[in-house]
């Protein structure tokens, strides 16, 4: 059995390039569209199984040809999507992504059958339970609850922003992963990354990561002093996904037993080298690329 459970999303993605992301009202001139595997909860698996962990998906996709290639993805990686639901009632989850001329990003998420994900406390021997905010909250803090019950450790990387964590639901998480954004959401403070990794991480056992895009990733536990880790410099093309393959190598270098410092270097070589490729999945490198980067 998979040592670790991500349970989250699957999202068509169809990316628009644009120079610059319009303004309200305004219609722009693009020069390029592309579709591509996407949503938080698989673009972290997928990144989890390229670093060599046992990985299970629990998802809900539609029955439709976007349904088929999320499970034949999943199949590719090495992935066991047993679990995967199958929604007759709602189409697969699609993303609509305009990414400008310095690699950032807006994302729309039309959830489509991600809402159908059911809850389940099925998590078979998963070590670690990876989870984020873009599938029905009860399904996860069922999840949760099986793996609190069970001794596994678990990671909730509360994005997108704009979805409010529940209360229930943060104190069944062992360890927070967040970019700079959601910790502002969360705390309602805005300062800097090591200021709200301590504020963070004194609220939860494993405590908390704040990646911090080129300013790095920080990370603070019981309101000790912040390990900073100094982000991969890379030239960027597309952050899509970064975030995710950050959080997908960390997940998995828990479940593989790495400690948290070293855990957290390779997870940062990986999300650097994310923003290198177009696209969300075909940026997630595998095992061997990281390492020869420094990971
Ligand atoms: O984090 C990037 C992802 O967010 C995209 O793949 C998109 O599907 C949205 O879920």
């Amino acid at each position: 059995m998979a040592a670790l459970l991500v349970l989250g999303s699957y999202n068509h993605d169809i990316v628009l390039t644009v120079p610059r992301f319009p303004r309200p009202g305004e219609t722009l001139f693009g020069s390029g569209m592309a579709s591509f595997h996407g949503g938080k909860g698989s673009n972290q698996a997928v990144q989890a199984a390229r670093c060599g962990a046992s990985v299970a998906m629990r998802a809900c996709v539609g029955r439709e040809d976007a349904g088929d290639a999320a499970m034949a993805l999943w199949a590719a990686e090495g992935i066991n999507a047993e679990d995967v639901m199958r929604d007759a009632q709602s189409p697969t989850g699609t993303a609509i992504i305009t990414v400008d001329g310095a690699g950032e990003n807006q994302i729309i998420v039309i959830s489509g059958a991600n809402l159908a994900l059911a809850a389940s406390t099925q998590i078979g021997a998963a070590r670690v339970v990876l989870a984020q905010l873009e599938t029905p909250v009860d399904a996860t803090i069922a999840a949760f609850r099986a793996a609190r019950d069970a001794g596994a450790i678990t990671i909730l990387n509360a994005a997108p922003a704009s979805v409010a964590p529940s209360a229930v639901l943060l104190g069944l998480t062992d360890l927070l992963v967040v970019n700079l954004t959601e910790a502002q959401e969360l705390t309602g403070v805005m300062a800097a990354p090591e200021t709200l990794a301590m504020l963070l991480g004194a609220r939860y056992p494993r405590g908390a990561v704040v990646t911090a895009g080129a300013a790095g990733a920080v990370w603070s536990v019981s309101g000790r002093a912040p390990v900073v880790v100094p982000a991969h410099v890379v030239r960027v093309v597309d952050t899509t996904g970064a975030g995710d393959s950050f959080t997908g190598a960390l997940a998995a270098a828990f479940a593989q037993g790495m400690g948290m410092e070293p855990a957290l270097r390779r997870a940062s070589v990986a999300g650097g080298l994310a923003c290198t490729v177009a696209g969300a999945v075909p940026s997630l490198a595998r095992l061997d690329a990281i390492l020869a980067a420094g990971g």
